[in-house]
């Protein structure tokens, strides 16, 4: 992993042994949220998930992996910070159909069987996705799904990056001051779509989230993404779905 993916990765370590040392940990999912609490998608945009051989990247303590696994799918949770695995791990001991694993995504990725479908809440942006999204688009099966939210707008009203760069983004541990400037690559929704067809992926929709409350200009979108059923395509380039998608500027 590069040095940049290690410094994330070793701030949310701080941050999980934060949580570890606190009674309070997040409750269990009432609806299932892509980031900002009872607004946008739910679950329903994953579609049917029983049967699926499915990776959740950047699980943290596995809610929502858990959720998945609880329908029947078969899930993997991983996450490159051995103390959020840790959370994950005291949390949902032998929990049938899922698999916690600690390590890099893109190492599990080059390692293991395609999936059905990778998702993410918000995991992608603390990985380069220059490293990222080759391993990514040959983890997946062919017609296989990606589906991941990511940060648009802070809650500054810092909007997204014009190149794929990380810059720094502000993680407060919960309960504290103590704030860590935490690298993202937080990027305009062209960027993402523009990275996931140039790893051969259709992009289905792009997403907007936005907070629901007034004056806070904190936004997400969602991807959702396909691996074609051949990869050989040589006419990808042109395969954008542009009808559906409801990109922000
Ligand atoms: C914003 S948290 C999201 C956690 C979880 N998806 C949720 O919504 O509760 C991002 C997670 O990505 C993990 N992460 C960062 N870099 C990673 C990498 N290279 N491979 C796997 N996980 C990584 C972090 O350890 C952290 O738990």
């Amino acid at each position: 992993m590069p040095d940049i993916e290690k410094h994330i990765a070793e701030i949310w370590s701080l941050y999980g042994r934060h949580q570890l040392g606190r009674t309070f940990d997040l409750p269990e999912l009432d609806d299932w949220t892509w980031d900002i609490p009872q607004v946008g998608p739910g679950i329903d945009v994953l579609g049917e998930v029983a049967g699926l051989r499915v990776l959740d990247l950047g699980a943290g303590v596995g809610r929502h992996a858990a959720r998945l696994a609880a329908l029947g799918a078969d899930v993997t949770a991983v996450d490159a910070s051995p103390t959020q695995y840790q959370r994950a791990l005291a949390r949902y001991p032998d929990t049938p159909g899922l698999r916690l694993v600690c390590a890099d995504a893109v190492d599990h990725l080059r390692e293991a069987a395609p999936y059905d479908l990778v998702y993410s809440v918000s995991g992608i942006p603390f990985l380069d996705p220059h490293r990222l999204l080759p391993a990514l688009a040959a983890g997946l099966t062919p017609g296989g799904r990606l589906v991941f939210s990511a940060l648009h707008t802070n809650s500054h009203g810092d909007g997204p990056s014009d190149s794929v760069t990380a810059r720094p983004e502000i993680l407060r541990l919960p309960g504290t001051d103590t704030e860590h400037r935490m690298p993202m690559w937080v990027l305009e929704p062209r960027l993402w779509e523009g990275l996931l067809v140039d790893h051969g992926l259709v992009v289905e929709s792009v997403t907007t989230i936005d907070s629901p409350q007034a004056g806070q200009p904190l936004s997400y979108r969602l991807y959702a993404a396909r691996r074609p059923e051949s990869m050989l395509d040589p006419s990808r380039r042109c395969a954008r779905i542009t009808a559906p998608v409801e990109a922000g500027p």
